[in-house]
C-alpha cells in the first residue's frame, strides 16, 4: 500500500496486533508513516508481524491486563521515541454462552481484558500525551457494546463498559489535547470464534441471516475497520471526541426486512 503520510512521524502503539484487526491497523499505520508498536500477549506472532511490515514498525510483548506490562512499554517507547501520539487499545478476549454456562472467573476475565485493559493503557499513555499536550486514543469496540446479543454477555457487558470509559476519557482529557473515541465495527477476525466454530456451525442460516439483516449485508473488512481507526487516529478528526463510530454496514440505523423493498 503506498504510504499516505497522514500520520508520519507520529509514534502509535496497537495492542492485540498479532493477528486480524490489530494487525491491519498496524499495516495501515505503518503505510502512513507511523512508527508503530505492535504489541500482544502472543510473542511468536506479534514479532512475525513486526519483523514483515519494516523498519518503522517493532515488537513488545505486552498483557493489557498487567499494569507492569504498560509501564515497561510505554517507558520503553517514550524514552526510546520521545513521544507517543496514539494508543489503540485493540486487544480483546471473546466468550460465547449464556450466563448460567459463564462462571464468574471467566466473566471477570473478559471485562478485565476488554475494559480494565484500555483503562490501563489510558493511564499509562496519558502523561506523555499531557506533557505534549496532543494525542489520540482510539477503542475498539463492537457492534455489541451499541446492542445487546444472547449468548455474549460478558462480552458485550465489557464492550459496552468501553463505550462508557470512551465518553468519560473524552471530557476529562479534551483540554489536555488528547482525543478519546471508539470504533464499533461488525466484523473482524473469525479466528476470535475458533472455540466455538462448531457450535456456530449448526445455526449458520440464522447467524447468515444477522449479518445479511442490514443497510449493507455482511461483515465490515479488517482493511475497512483500520480505516476507521486511522480516520479517529489522524488529524483528519480533530475535532471529534468521546464519539462511537459504528462500521456496521447500517446494523445500527434502525430493522430491515427484505421483503418489503418489494412494496
Ligand atoms: N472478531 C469479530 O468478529 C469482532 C467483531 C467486532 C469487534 N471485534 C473487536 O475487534 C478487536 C480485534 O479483534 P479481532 O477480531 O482482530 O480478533 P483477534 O482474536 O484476532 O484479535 C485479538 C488480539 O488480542 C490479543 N489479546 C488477547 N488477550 C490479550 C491480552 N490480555 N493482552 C494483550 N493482547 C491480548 C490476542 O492475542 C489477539 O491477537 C477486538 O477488540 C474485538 O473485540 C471483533
Amino acid at each position: 500500500m503506498a504510504t499516505g503520510g497522514q500520520l508520519e512521524g507520529r509514534v502509535a502503539i496497537v495492542t492485540g496486533a498479532a493477528r486480524g484487526t490489530g494487525e491491519a491497523v498496524a499495516r495501515r499505520f505503518a503505510a502512513e508513516g507511523a512508527r508503530v508498536v505492535v504489541t500482544d500477549v502472543r510473542e511468536e506472532l506479534g514479532a512475525k508481524v513486526a519483523a514483515e511490515l519494516g523498519d518503522l514498525v517493532e515488537f513488545a510483548a505486552l498483557d493489557v491486563t498487567q499494569e507492569d506490562d504498560w509501564a515497561r512499554v510505554v517507558g520503553d517507547v517514550a524514552e526510546r521515541h520521545g513521544r507517543i501520539d496514539v494508543l489503540v487499545n485493540n486487544a480483546a478476549q471473546l466468550h460465547m454462552g449464556p450466563i448460567a454456562k459463564t462462571p464468574p472467573d471467566v466473566f471477570r476475565r473478559i471485562v478485565d481484558v476488554n475494559a480494565v485493559g484500555p483503562y490501563l493503557g489510558i493511564r499509562a499513555v496519558v502523561p506523555a500525551m499531557q506533557a505534549a499536550g496532543a494525542g489520540s486514543i482510539v477503542n475498539v469496540g463492537s457492534i455489541d457494546g451499541l446492542l445487546g446479543m444472547n449468548g455474549l454477555t460478558a462480552y458485550t457487558t465489557s464492550k459496552w463498559g468501553l463505550r462508557g470509559l470512551t465518553k468519560a476519557a473524552a471530557l476529562e482529557l479534551g483540554r489536555s489535547g488528547i482525543r478519546v473515541n471508539c470504533v464499533c465495527p461488525a466484523g473482524g477476525n473469525p479466528e476470535m470464534f475458533g472455540p466455538w466454530f462448531g457450535q456456530i456451525s449448526e445455526f449458520l442460516e440464522e447467524t447468515v441471516a444477522y449479518t445479511n439483516n442490514r443497510g449493507i449485508p455482511g461483515e465490515a473488512s479488517l482493511e475497512t475497520i483500520a480505516s476507521a481507526v486511522l480516520y479517529l487516529a489522524s488529524d483528519a478528526s480533530e475535532h471529534v471526541t468521546g464519539i462511537d463510530l459504528p462500521v456496521d454496514g447500517g446494523a445500527f440505523a434502525g430493522h430491515f426486512i427484505p421483503g418489503f423493498n418489494e412494496l
